[in-house]
């Protein structure tokens, strides 16, 4: 059996006081994806996140997607709409995100509801990819099976070819999601695993209440 008892790191580059955090965690969000993108090693993608959905029974997937943008206080990222997490948040809106930033011994965690972005913002973001990336989508039917390697290599040549160097048009089943969130919740490392955790919950007036948790 693979144990992993030794491997233990202990936390001890910031701390976490009340007065350290604004009223507003959107905005203090922005403070720490900034000092996380501005810190980070080249090798690392600040803005890459686990997104959490779950199936109509209840079964819950995970994978990394990457925020593309914060607008209007809602979180936003692409994907395809037909793959496993564009069902999965078809039945049911509700999602997570988590970033963890190991530089800076952070993590935060948000969860709320998703709805679609506007074609106009999908059709914006996906203008501005590199081609290869655009071509990748146009062709990618995500989740699903595929036969090998080879068959998703032919499908971008062939669209290439068809394309003839026009302009690839966005996937009608590509697009944007945006994040409103209901909690967010803001982890700091400390020492002795007495790590801090302020957590934001936005009330139905949409005013946002602070507590502090237990590690
Ligand atoms: C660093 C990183 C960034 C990723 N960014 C995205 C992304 O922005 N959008 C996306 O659809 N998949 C992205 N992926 C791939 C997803 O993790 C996942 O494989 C894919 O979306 C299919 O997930 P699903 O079958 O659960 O829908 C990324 C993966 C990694 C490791």
């Amino acid at each position: 059996m693979d144990k992993f008892y030794e491997l233990r790191r202990s936390y001890s580059l910031h701390g976490l006081e009340d007065c350290d955090l604004v009223d507003d965690p959107v905005t203090e969000f922005r403070r720490w994806l900034q000092i996380a993108i501005s810190e980070a090693p080249e090798w690392f993608e600040a803005t890459a996140m686990t997104l959490a959905t779950s199936d109509m029974q209840g079964a819950v997937s995970a994978r990394i997607v990457l925020l593309k943008s914060l607008e209007n206080d809602e979180f936003q990222f692409f994907t395809s709409y037909e793959s496993r997490k564009g069902q999965q948040l078809a039945g049911n809106p509700h999602a997570a995100l988590i970033f963890f930033w190991p530089h800076l011994e952070r993590q935060v965690r948000i969860e709320g509801t998703v709805t679609r972005t506007t074609r106009v913002v999908s059709e914006a973001y996906f203008s501005s990819r590199p081609r290869g990336s655009q071509i990748g989508a146009a062709i990618s039917r995500q989740s699903r099976n595929i036969a090998s390697r080879s068959e998703l290599e032919s499908r971008a040549t062939v669209l290439e070819k068809q394309l003839a160097g026009a302009a690839v048009p966005c996937p009608e089943t590509w697009g944007g999601y945006a994040l409103s969130p209901r909690r967010i919740e803001f982890w700091q490392g400390r020492l002795n695993r007495l790590h801090d955790r302020i957590l934001f919950e936005r009330g139905e007036n949409g005013s946002w209440a602070r507590s502090r948790l237990a590690p």
